[in-house]
């Protein structure tokens, strides 16, 4: 890449330090500003020892050479000024975002994109009095996002569509792999599919149907292998012999009206309280960290296999 244009990360949390990785790892320089300096502190160790469990899996080359593109900046200005995209990762409220996205407004470069991590906030709602607002949109990874590539695009009204593109050509450049959705809704994709997931397996636990075991083993030993390397629409178009049209004659009628009633409102505490103390009896709160390493170095072994079986995306 020749003498490319800076990428600014704002706010360098657990995702924004995620960021930080996926675009030094692609081969931009990476500027990155969180107002606390402990945060700050904590970026580049984090990103040495991510970057050999990411080596261990054969997944990047040269640490040194990825880790010497991180620079650490301690104001908004240094990070934005002359960057061509910014990745906006501060805490999860309209106060934090709006206050962080009017900082980048006032110091970015008038042709710079500033996609936020947002979950769940739509870009409407803190972008409205930016002068660049054309500019910005919601750019929502899956953490972390150096292991899980999926980014969703999310558009405010006011989102210029070629603001869109370049999210979307410099995700795909970076090995992200960016969903667009056309507007803004609440959850996105994203979390709209995950949310229909897990308020049904908390239904089905709750009325006793199966244990929290069983109900998870259903996704991680059956539907959840195929969903590592296809959707549900790819996934049904191969379960008949027609396809998806024939899977649809044959079936539609099992799947109509298969809601719970009455639908699911909030999760009950006392079911909460339940799944907890079974989780905890199976995997002790001190044994968490543990077990979040284990699933990341799970994680980049499925994301090497993928690659070199050409499933990337
Ligand atoms: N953690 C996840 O699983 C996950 C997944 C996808 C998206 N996200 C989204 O990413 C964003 C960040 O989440 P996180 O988990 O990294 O949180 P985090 O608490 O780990 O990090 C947030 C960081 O933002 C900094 N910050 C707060 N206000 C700021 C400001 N005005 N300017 C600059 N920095 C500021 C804080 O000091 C903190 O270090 C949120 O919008 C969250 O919803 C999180």
């Amino acid at each position: 890449m020749a003498d490319p244009r800076p990428v600014g990360v704002i706010g360098a949390g657990l995702v924004g330090s995620g960021w930080a990785l996926v675009f030094a790892r692609a081969g931009y320089p990476v500027r990155v500003y969180d107002p606390l300096p402990e945060v700050r502190a904590r970026v580049l160790p984090w990103a040495r020892q991510s970057l050999a469990d990411l080596q261990t899996a054969g997944l990047v080359g040269e640490a040194d050479a990825i880790l010497s593109r991180i620079t650490l900046c301690d104001t908004v200005q240094a990070a934005v000024a002359g960057a061509f995209y910014v990745q906006e990762s501060v805490f999860e409220t309209v106060a934090a975002k709006t206050e962080a996205s009017l900082a980048i407004d006032a110091v970015m470069d008038a042709d710079a994109v500033v996609g936020s991590s947002s979950s769940g906030i739509p870009a409407s709602k803190f972008t409205e009095t930016c002068a660049h607002r054309a500019r910005f949109l919601v750019v929502h990874p899956v953490n972390p996002p150096h292991l899980v590539p999926v980014v969703e695009l999310v558009p405010a009204p006011w989102t210029a569509p070629d603001a869109v593109d370049l999210a979307a050509d410099l995700m795909r450049q970076v090995e992200q792999v960016p969903v667009r959705l056309t507007r803004e809704i609440d959850g996105f994709v994203l979390n709209r599919l995950q949310g229909v997931l897990l308020n049904e397996a908390w239904a089905l636990y709750q009325d006793g149907i199966a244990s929290l075991a069983d109900i998870d083993a259903t996704i991680a030993h059956g539907l959840g292998l195929r969903w590592a390397f296809m959707g549900p629409f790819e996934t049904i178009d191969l379960n008949a012999p027609g396809g998806i049209e024939d899977y649809a004659a044959r079936l539609r009628g099992l799947y109509a009206g298969m809601v719970r009633h009455p639908a699911p409102g909030p999760w009950p505490d006392a079911v909460i309280a339940a799944a907890t103390a079974e989780r905890r009896a199976a995997l002790p709160a001190a044994d968490l960290t543990q077990r979040r390493a284990w699933r990341d170095g799970i994680l980049g072994r499925l994301i090497a296999f993928k690659k070199q079986n050409r499933l990337s995306g």
